[in-house]
């Protein structure tokens, strides 16, 4: 854990001014951000940098007015950047897109005119149902310019997935494809919305792109075509001027219990927070070629694959499908092809790269690479070795940015731009700029070194989120609670002897497949729902790839004799509905489960029992348990039927 690797000219020759640049950050923050926050131009001034008088409701830049997609295009088309290319778009059949700041900017009017004209103004909610197409970024900030409150769905996500978040946003309109392409396969999208559609009352248009030329039915006077409503390429749409605190966009992402949280991001300490975390931790260049490889249908896609590297000017690279398609080398012919500088991607992605071997990487020239980036989840070892030496030859910076999506952007990451020390693998190093992380124990003391805690932020930063949508309760439970005055994000750490961080993966039920955020409570209220089910507990193992994997135990209702024909049922309607992501890989039929006496299901001692590190004395594992009802629930586990 304490290897120092070659020490990188890059990345150290300046590690004090880190030091010295993260102490300013907390000893003035007025002053602090009172300069960072000219990263953006405001159209008015802010009052106050920071509100704290309903914490934890913090708000930045109080009365400051600025437009987001003002600041991301029409600043730059009046400069030098006019002509330079802001989307680099690539095709999973190779074919491209090279969108300039000027042209971007033109797509961007000509849909804002588009949601005017269905009626949309500023504070009404947009979903967004797009495949990885350069209109997405086009509708994101055509939203952003005429102050309506967009939330992307995840395309891979299905139809009741899509109901439950227009439900809880209140969206009027829908912006979606014929189709999306991934895997060489074509995905249905506007036929998943008209199956949404069919639970939801409030959306009174939808917004069809034509992108793949399969059949859909469009419904008269509630369904329109993008290049029909679009059509107007000399359209000029005035930015509203949005206050700093006045949302941008909703963000569902999954917690331990309930519904997916809707995370409401504001203007503009978010667009604060992106552009000057970007520049911190990857210094990018003027002409860098910087290629997110995310979907931006996930908080990194919105965050650094569109407004943080348009807010600063960058050329972002976009790709829309699977990384593996055509083949596993299609990462590495981008990086040849575009020139790119900076990669940024997911352990996940590494490792299953890594897997097809080094033959790959190495029919490319990958010298264009400078820096390289991961996020998602712990980068293990042996995957950060792989990526420094076989990726960037062991030339480049391995930045690994730990963040959420609450937290809007990188908060511990290596600051390439400020200096730092020495990189450890699997180490995220340091805070951001700001960032002021604390590790606790069970009863809020500080941990001490080496000492494996609950990782809170002590102070709140620009790119938080301003609550959770509609229910600003769930906001002051979930993060505010657990440690009071401390914003608890529900992630394990520990910090060594040389104050490095170093994440340890989920304290709570929510588990990551490929980088995904998954609560188990979703799943298995996906598997309870079907008829043939009354319980269900769902853990993960460990995966080499997708770093875990989806195991659930269900309990057939009675008089149901289970077989894999019910299996196999259930993965597919779990699949149609929710989407692939949420398929658990086993389903394991059971007569019972073990729970405490109050009865919650202990899924720590199923995991335990599952992966043979059957736990000596149980009531260690848990005060209320039952000990005579966990071992029977176990021994019922292990005859299991199927
Ligand atoms: C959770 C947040 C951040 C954008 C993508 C995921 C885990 C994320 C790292 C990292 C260790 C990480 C945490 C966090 N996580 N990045 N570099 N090292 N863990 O966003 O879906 O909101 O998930 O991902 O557990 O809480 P998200």
């Amino acid at each position: 854990m304490d290897e120092n690797l070659p020490l990188n000219e890059y990345v150290n020759h300046h590690k004090g001014s880190y030091d010295q640049f993260y102490k300013e950050s907390l000893e003035n923050p007025e002053k602090f951000w009172q300069e960072h926050s000219k990263i953006i131009d405001w159209y008015r001034n802010f009052d106050q940098v920071l509100d704290q008088s309903s914490a934890p409701f913090y708000r930045w830049f109080t009365n400051g007015k600025l437009n987001v997609s003002y600041n991301a295009l029409d600043r730059h088309v009046k400069s030098f950047r006019r002509n330079k290319a802001a989307i680099i778009w690539v095709g999973e059949d190779g074919r491209e897109k090279i969108v300039t700041y000027h042209g971007l900017l033109k797509r961007v009017n000509a849909f804002a005119k588009a949601l005017i004209d269905s009626g949309i103004r500023k504070g009404d909610r947009v979903a967004i149902y797009l495949p990885m197409v350069i209109e997405t970024p086009v509708v994101m900030l055509a939203c952003a310019r005429i102050g309506a409150v967009f939330t992307v769905i995840f395309s891979g996500f299905g139809a009741s997935a899509i109901a439950e978040r227009i439900n809880d946003c209140g969206a009027k309109v829908v912006i979606t494809a014929d189709g999306g392409r991934r895997n060489g396969k074509i995905i249905p999208l506007k036929n998943i919305v008209d199956e949404a559609l069919e639970d939801t009352k409030t959306v009174e248009t939808v917004i069809v792109l034509k992108n793949t030329q399969n059949e859909v039915d469009m419904v008269e006077g509630r369904d329109f075509w993008y290049h029909e409503v679009a059509s107007d390429e000399r359209a000029l749409v005035e930015p509203e001027r949005m206050d700093s605190n006045d949302p941008l966009f909703i963000l569902y992402t999954s917690g331990t219990t309930g519904k997916p949280k809707g995370v409401v991001h504001g203007n503009g300490g978010y667009s604060v927070w992106v552009s000057n975390t970007l520049k911190w931790a990857f210094d990018p260049k003027e002409d860098d070629r910087w290629w997110c490889a995310a979907d931006i249908g996930w908080i990194t896609g919105h965050s650094y694959i569109v407004f943080a590297p348009l807010l600063l000017g960058l050329t972002s690279i976009m790709y829309e499908g699977s990384i593996t398609y055509p083949g596993p080398d299609r990462m590495w012919q981008i990086v040849e092809k575009y020139g790119v500088n900076i990669l940024y991607t997911s352990p996940t992605a590494i490792r299953m790269l890594m897997r097809y071997g080094d033959s790959y990487p190495k029919k490319y020239d990958l010298s264009s690479l400078r820096i390289l980036g991961s996020v998602g989840e712990p980068i293990n070892p042996a995957a950060w070795h792989w990526f420094y030496s076989v990726i960037g030859s062991d030339r480049c910076p391995i930045i690994d940015t730990y963040w959420q999506t609450e937290t809007g952007g990188f908060i511990i990451s290596p600051s390439a731009n400020l200096g730092i020390g020495p990189l450890k693998p699997g180490s995220a190093t340091f805070p951001m700029p700001g960032i002021a992380p604390v590790i606790l124990d069970e009863n809020g003391n500080e941990c001490k070194e080496n000492e494996k805690g609950y990782i809170c932020i002590q102070r709140p930063w620009p790119g938080m989120m301003l609550t959770l949508n509609g229910d600003d309760e769930r906001y002051v439970k979930v993060y505010f609670s657990r440690f009071p005055g401390r914003y608890f994000n529900g992630d394990f750490a520990m910090k060594d002897k040389d104050g490095y961080y170093w994440l340890l993966g989920r304290s709570d039920e929510v588990i990551k497949v490929s980088g995904h955020r998954l609560g188990t409570i979703e799943i298995e209220d996906a598997l309870v729902s079907f008829p043939e089910i009354s319980e269900a507990a769902v853990i993960s193992k460990p995966d080499n790839v997708k770093g875990e994997a989806i195991i659930s135990f269900v309990i057939p209702k009675r008089g149901i004799t289970p077989d894999r024909h019910l299996s196999e049922r259930i993965k597919k309607e779990v699949r149609e509905r929710l989407g692939p992501i949420i398929v658990p890989e086993e389903i394991h039929f059971v007569e019972s489960l073990p729970k405490t006496r109050s009865g919650k299901i202990m899924r720590r001692v199923l995991k335990a029992v599952y992966l043979n590190q059957i736990p000596g004395d149980l009531t260690t594992l848990e005060n209320e348990a039952s000990v005579e009802d966990i071992k029977n629930a176990i021994e019922m586990l292990k005859k299991e039927k199927i």
